[in-house]
């Protein structure tokens, strides 16, 4: 991409460019993401979770690691089915600037539907899914009401600070990347930028267990990875 010929040509141009650092650091992002993936997790979400976020008089969800927001995109149509959307604000943050401007278009390829049409399904969708988004060629494109609580900014989960405190944050499928100083210091901020009570949503693969916080949370929902604070 940068149309160089060594690794040691490349080290040069990051040192003297700070612009191929940017593109480098894009290039490393995994950005793997579904709508409602794993299914069983949105539904103890809407289930469990939610029945008890309903009372709040403001909610406030942080998405870390969103990537191109189809993550995001599931909880807004959870969250307006459920009747709580109006009163909630969702952050949504990653640290790749470039899969951010892709999720705040909302419009996602048409051959993902299928799936994610059966994933809303299995999470416990209320309507018809179709309901959402309106077919443009070989594109989706979700309907604006349920981008309009939502705040896309770029955050690096590693380097920057807590910026406000959640009553949920999900962390799904970041924590593998990371080595187990960096995790430790990841939890560090989500136990930091959550409320008393608040919950912790991580991926099928991560959890709480052997990190330094282990003992700030319970199980809420252990198969699904959700976890609550209890101090
Ligand atoms: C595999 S995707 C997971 C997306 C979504 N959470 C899900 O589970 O479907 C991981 C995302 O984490 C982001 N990421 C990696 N390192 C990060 C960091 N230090 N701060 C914020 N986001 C980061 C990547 O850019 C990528 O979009």
């Amino acid at each position: 991409m940068e149309r160089l010929t060594s690794i040691s040509a490349l080290q040069e141009k990051i040192l003297r460019n700070p612009g191929t650092m940017a593109h480098l650091l894009a290039d490393f992002s995994i950005n793997v993401t579904e709508m409602f993936r794993d299914p069983s997790f949105f539904k103890s979400l809407r289930t469990k979770v939610i029945p008890l976020l309903k009372d709040y008089p403001a909610i406030r969800i942080w998405h870390v690691g969103c990537s191109s927001g189809e993550e995001v995109y599931s909880m807004a149509i959870l969250l307006h089915e459920e009747g709580i959307y109006e009163k909630t604000r969702l952050y949504a943050t990653d640290i790749n600037i470039n899969i951010l401007e892709k999720a705040r278009l909302g419009t996602f390829p048409l051959e993902g539907m299928q799936l994610y049409t059966k994933n809303y399904i299995e999470a416990g969708g209320k309507r018809a899914f179709s309901e959402y988004y309106k077919a443009v060629d070989d594109k989706v494109c979700f309907h604006p009401f349920l981008q309009k609580n939502i705040v896309f900014a770029q955050h690096n989960v590693v380097s920057d600070h807590s910026f406000n405190e959640f009553d949920l944050i999900l962390c799904r499928n970041v924590l593998i990347y990371f080595n187990k100083d960096l995790q430790n210091h990841v939890h560090q901020l989500m136990y930091d930028s959550l409320s008393i009570s608040g919950f912790l949503g991580l991926g099928k693969r991560e959890g709480v267990k052997f990190t330094r916080y282990e003992n700030c949370y319970r199980e809420f929902d252990g198969p699904e990875r959700l976890y609550r604070k209890v101090k």
